[in-house]
C-alpha cells in the first residue's frame, strides 16, 4: 500500500532546498480521499527559516481542500529510517482522525513503520482548547 507513496515521497526528495544541511528530505501524504500530497524540505540562510519536508506536504494538503490524513511517508538519505522530528509530529497529527501509519524510510529502501499514536503519545490537539 505504501509502495506508491514511495515512489513520490522519493521522487520529491530530488526537489529539495538544502544547500545548508546537504540533508534531502521528501514526505508523501494520502489524504483519506486518496489523494497524494507532497513535499521536500527547503532550508534558508537564515537558518530557522527552514521547513521540513513533512510541513510542505501538509501546506499542499491543506492548500488543496484536505484536512485529514490515512498515511505518511518520509525518506531521507540517512544510514537509518528517517523519523519525522518533534515539530513535524505535532503538526502532522493535527490532521489525524483516529491512527495511522507513518512509514520512515531510507533512500536505500529500508522501511520501519509506525504510528502517529507511538511518534507522539498524549499530543496536544483542539480538545485542550474547550476548556
Ligand atoms: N528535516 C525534515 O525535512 N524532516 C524531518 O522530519 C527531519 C529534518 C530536514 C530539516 C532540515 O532541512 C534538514 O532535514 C536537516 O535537519
Amino acid at each position: 500500500m505504501s509502495g506508491d507513496l514511495r515512489k513520490h515521497a522519493v521522487a520529491v526528495r530530488e526537489k529539495a532546498y538544502a544547500p545548508y544541511s546537504k540533508f534531502s528530505v521528501g514526505a508523501a501524504i494520502r489524504a483519506v480521499s486518496g489523494a497524494v500530497f507532497v513535499g521536500c524540505n527547503v532550508e534558508n540562510a537564515a537558518y530557522p527559516q527552514g521547513t521540513c519536508a513533512e510541513a510542505g506536504a501538509i501546506a499542499a494538503m491543506v492548500a488543496a481542500g484536505e484536512t485529514s490524513i490515512a498515511e505518511i511517508y518520509v525518506v531521507a538519505g540517512s544510514a537509518r529510517p528517517v523519523p519525522p522530528c518533534g515539530g513535524c509530529r505535532q503538526k502532522l497529527a493535527e490532521f489525524v482522525r483516529g491512527d495511522v501509519v507513518v512509514t520512515m524510510a531510507t533512500v536505500a529502501g529500508v522501511e520501519q513503520h509506525t504510528t502517529m499514536t507511538d511518534l507522539l503519545p498524549g499530543a496536544f490537539d483542539a480538545a485542550f482548547l474547550e476548556g
